[in-house]
């Protein structure tokens, strides 16, 4: 665990102004448990009135482009977010991967737009029940992350990973205590090869699908779990906060 745990919500395409007051909520929350950083990606539409709402927590975006601007329509660049109030983004989630059809090439090149526009980076991994079912999880997530990480001098300040078995999210199963800390072990050596000991040291591994407050405790006090992205159960400020409970009892 790392000396201050890291609890985000991805609140993916849910959330209109209604769920402002639960921003609120999970703000007022947040500031009864300092020792743990807690921070919301909501969708585009909420960043900016999201980070009006809020004193505590960081607010952060689900994706953006790899260009400053220009023709894309539809598109949202990484210094609009970043104007808007966003201070990290999530990329590279696979929803996105497969959604969006995001390689790693693409997700680099977002998270060196984003890094350029004053992001901090949250990058997302994670094998599918497949690949996991062949005994290829940790391979298959080495080369995702090793193609999908950016060269970046001040590692330690800027990035998270986010471990997120595709399996897990959303279905109500986690990984085994087992596997999470193996995967994790991995992710830490990959991320010593790439950036050194001493960036490696300060980046945040958040692990995500189906964390909820049940299950938090158990999966936080893992070595090398920093923290969680979760899903569903962000979206309550009663359960989310359940998650950073769990996190500051295990960091305490
Ligand atoms: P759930 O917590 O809903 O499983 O979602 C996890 C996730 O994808 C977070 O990015």
């Amino acid at each position: 665990m790392a000396e201050r745990p890291f609890i985000v919500g991805n609140w993916k395409m849910h959330g209109t102004r209604a769920m402002l007051s639960e921003a609120r909520a999970i703000d007022r929350a947040a500031q009864r448990y300092m020792k743990v950083e807690v921070a919301v990606a909501p969708p585009f539409t909420l960043i900016h009135a999201v980070h009006r709402e809020v004193e505590q927590i960081a607010v952060g975006a689900q994706d953006c482009h790899t260009a400053e601007a220009g023709a894309h329509t539809g598109d949202i660049s990484a210094s609009m977010v970043a104007d808007a109030g966003a201070k990290f983004v999530i990329l590279g989630h696979s929803e996105r991967r497969e959604n969006h059809a995001e390689d790693n090439a693409e997700v680099r090149a977002k998270s060196e737009a984003a890094l350029e526009a004053g992001l901090n980076l949250i990058i997302c991994c994670g094998e599918s029940a497949e690949t996991r079912d062949k005994g290829k999880a940790e391979q298959y997530v080495t080369a995702q992350l090793r193609a999908s990480l950016p060269q970046i001098d001040n590692a330690g300040e800027r990035l998270t990973v986010a471990y997120e078995p595709i399996w897990a999210i959303g279905t109500g199963n986690t990984a085994t205590p087992e596997d999470v800390a193996a995967m994790h072990a991995t992710i830490r050596g990959l991320l010593t090869e790439t950036y050194g000991e001493e960036a490696s040291a300060s980046i945040r591994i958040l692990y995500g699908g189906s964390v909820k407050p049940e299950n938090a405790k158990e999966l936080m006090a893992l070595p090398d779990v920093d923290g969680a992205l979760v899903g569903g159960a962000s979206l309550s400020a009663d359960s989310f906060m359940g998650i950073a409970l769990a996190a500051a009892e295990v960091a305490e």
